[in-house]
């Protein structure tokens, strides 16, 4: 197993006293495997991506039976062992691309320090230009065609979308062993998302790199996404292969989720509006005894006031007392 999250509880104080945001999430990631993690604004993700990071400030208290990557634990790395694995072996592409460049720095110094001194050869006058050469190509590879422009520009001078590409170059100039995407294309456009997800795919095949990909709708993952977890106010609904998700979700979240995305209404003219999941995320505040889904759902049944265990099936898990397609299965 390349990542191994067992039961990971991260809690913060507000006004109403201590909260679990995350609620004992599971998520398991295997050598070259490409999994996506789905779920609607604020349901923890980014939470998620930032505890396997290390990047969660002192207001979060994080706790896990497992946090691991290889034989590493990530809850408790040596200053040695930080540096050789967070940035190196696991890269991150964040949401708020901008934040994370260095602004003291143009983007082409940036991306020159991410090509790796043994992708060169030659003496130092040709090592120079070939780096040169790879920031290029780089630049290309995630749809920049003016790279001059942005070689010179520092990251406060780039539109949003400009600096998630920079992000995207500069970590697979890394070739990390795992991949963590936040949200890598929400600014994007259709066409430019499935060329950064085409390159992605590329680096999956050719490096076997593994590739963490975070996404809000169903409708627009990967499509070489081989497993899915699906995350609901901090707490995991279901997770297992994607095309057992797809066809024949068990739990009324996924369910919903594909009602409400493009991938069961990929014929809807363009301008046609999607069903939506009615209400909102519960707030940190005010979050459900029991199935946090439960004010939102339709199968919703008294028996939801007590917290689902995940349940194993057919290389599937889910967590909710009443899966909706067991006994169809079975028959
Ligand atoms: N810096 C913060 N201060 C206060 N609350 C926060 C902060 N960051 C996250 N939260 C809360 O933690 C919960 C999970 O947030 P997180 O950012 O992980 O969601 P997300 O799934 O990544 O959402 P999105 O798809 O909008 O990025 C939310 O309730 C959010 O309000
Ligand atoms: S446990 Fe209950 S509330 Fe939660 S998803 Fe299942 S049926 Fe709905
Ligand atoms: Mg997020």
């Amino acid at each position: 197993m390349l990542l191994d999250i067992r039961n990971l509880t991260i809690s913060t104080e507000t006004a109403n006293g201590k909260v679990n945001v995350l609620d004992k999430v599971n998520l398991q990631i295997s050598e070259g495997e490409i999994h996506t993690l789905v779920g609607e604004s604020g349901s923890g993700k980014s939470l998620i991506a930032r505890a396997i990071m290390g990047f969660l400030s002192n207001r979060w208290h994080v706790q896990a039976d497992r946090l691991w990557f290889e034989d590493t634990d990530l809850l408790n790395l040596t200053p040695k062992q930080r540096r050789e694995i967070i940035g190196v072996d696991i890269a991150m592409i964040f949401q708020d691309a901008k934040s994370y460049l260095d602004p003291n720095l143009t983007i082409g110094e940036q991306l020159k320090q991410a090509v790796l001194n043994q992708d060169l050869s030659g003496s130092f006058w040709q090592r120079r230009k070939e780096r040169q050469q790879k920031v290029v190509s780089l630049l290309h590879r995630v749809g920049i065609k003016e790279h001059d422009a942005i070689l010179n520009s520092y990251s406060y001078e780039l539109s949003e979308g400009a600096a998630q590409k920079v992000m995207i170059a500069s970590a697979i100039a890394h070739r990390p062993k795992l991949l963590i995407a936040d949200e890598p294309t929400s600014t994007m456009e259709p066409a430019t998302r499935q060329q950064i997800y085409r390159l992605l795919a590329q680096f999956h095949a050719r490096y076997g790199m593994s590739i963490l990909m975070i996404s809000q709708d169903l409708g627009a993952i990967m499509q070489q996404t081989e497993r899915l977890t699906m995350i609901y106010s901090g707490q995991v609904m279901e997770n297992g292969s994607a095309e057992q998700l797809l066809r024949a979700p068990q739990h009324p979240y996924t369910e919903a989720l594909l009602d409400t995305s493009l991938y069961r209404h990929a014929k809807m003219q363009p301008r046609s509006h999607l069903p939506t999941l009615a209400g909102a995320e519960p707030t940190l505040q005010h979050l459900p005894v029991g199935c946090r889904l439960g004010p939102r759902c339709s199968y919703a049944r008294p028996a939801c006031v007590k917290t689902p265990a995940l349940q194993k099936y057919r290389g599937t898990q889910y967590a909710c007392h009443f899966p909706l397609r067991i006994e169809e299965d079975e028959s």
